[in-house]
C-alpha cells in the first residue's frame, strides 16, 4: 500500500484528481465508485474544473455510488444522490444511464443489495473505488464489528457517525439510522482503491486502519492487504502514523 502525504485538504484532492484524470484518460468507460462526505468534495470541483478547461471526457464513465441512506428519496437535499448530483454529476459530460445509486426508499434492502452487486459486475467491476473514512475507521458506512467478507447490504450507523453526520442534518435526531452501502469485499474487489483523510480528527482513525492489525472492528484496515491501494492523506490526518518510515511514504507539496 502507498500512502501519499499532502500538505493540506487541498492538495490533497487535488493529487486525487489527477488520480482520477489519469484513470479516465488510460480507460474511457472506466467504473468510477464514488464516496460522498466532505472529504472529496473538492476532488469533484477539480474534476468539474478539469472537464470544463480541460476537456477531461466523462461520456463513457460509470459511477456508482458507495452507499445512501435508507429513507431518503433521490431529491432531499441530504441525500447522496442530490450531493453527488451538485458536486459532480451536473457539471461533467456523464451519461444518466452510467449513473447508479443505491435507492433509498427501496422496499427490499436485502434484494436490492443483490441487484447493485449483479450490476457491479455486469460493469466489469469497480475500476477505482474513492473512499473517505469515518472516526471509527469505516469505509462505506461498515462500521465495527462488520464482517470483512460483507457485500452490498443494509446497515445501522452507530451513534459515533450518527453524531458526526448530524451536522448535515441541522441535529442528530434528523440523521437516517440505516445506509445501503457496498460492503468491505465489494470494496476490496475494486481494482484500485484511494482512501482519503483530512484532519486531525482523522488521524486515530487513519493510524489504526493503516498500521494497526486488519479487523472488522476498523473495517478501513481491509485496504492494507489489497494490492493497489493508496492512501492519500493531509498532514494532519497522518500525524499519528508511527510504522510507516520515509521509504514507502512520498512526501509532496
Ligand atoms: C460516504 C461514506 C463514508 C464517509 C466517511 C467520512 O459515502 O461512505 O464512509 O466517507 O463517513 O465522511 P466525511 O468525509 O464527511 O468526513
Amino acid at each position: 500500500m502507498k500512502i501519499i502525504i499532502k500538505k493540506d485538504y487541498k492538495e490533497m484532492n487535488k493529487e486525487t484528481a489527477e488520480i482520477v484524470k489519469k484513470e479516465i484518460q488510460k480507460k474511457p468507460n472506466l467504473v468510477f465508485g464514488l464516496a460522498s462526505g466532505s472529504t472529496p468534495e473538492d476532488c469533484y470541483r477539480e474534476l468539474c474544473r478539469m472537464h470544463k478547461e480541460e476537456g477531461l471526457d466523462f461520456s463513457q464513465v460509470v459511477v456508482f455510488s458507495l452507499d445512501e441512506y435508507l429513507g431518503l428519496p433521490f431529491n432531499d437535499p441530504n441525500s447522496y444522490y442530490h450531493f453527488y448530483s451538485q458536486n459532480l454529476l451536473t457539471c461533467i459530460n456523464i451519461q444518466f444511464k452510467n449513473v447508479h445509486f443505491p435507492d433509498g426508499l427501496v422496499k427490499n434492502p436485502t434484494e436490492f443489495s443483490a441487484e447493485y452487486e449483479e450490476k457491479i459486475k455486469e460493469a466489469g467491476g469497480i475500476d477505482l473505488q474513492l473512499l473517505g473514512i469515518g472516526t471509527d475507521g469505516h469505509i462505506g458506512f461498515n462500521e465495527p464489528g462488520t464482517p470483512l467478507d460483507t457485500r452490498t447490504h443494509l446497515a445501522k450507523l452507530t451513534d459515533q457517525t450518527i453524531e458526526d453526520n448530524a451536522r448535515f442534518f441541522g441535529k442528530k435526531e434528523n440523521v437516517p439510522k440505516f445506509v445501503i452501502t457496498m460492503g468491505p469485499q465489494t470494496i476490496f474487489e475494486a481494482k484500485k482503491i484511494v482512501l482519503l483523510a483530512s484532519g486531525e480528527h482523522k488521524a486515530e482513525a487513519i493510524a489504526k486502519a493503516l498500521e494497526g492489525p486488519i479487523t472488522p472492528q476498523i473495517t478501513a484496515s481491509v485496504i492494507q492487504k489489497h494490492p493497489n491501494a493508496i492512501a492519500i492523506l493531509d498532514e494532519a490526518a497522518a500525524s499519528r502514523l508511527k510504522k510507516h518510515g520515509r521509504n514507502s511514504i512520498k512526501q509532496t507539496g
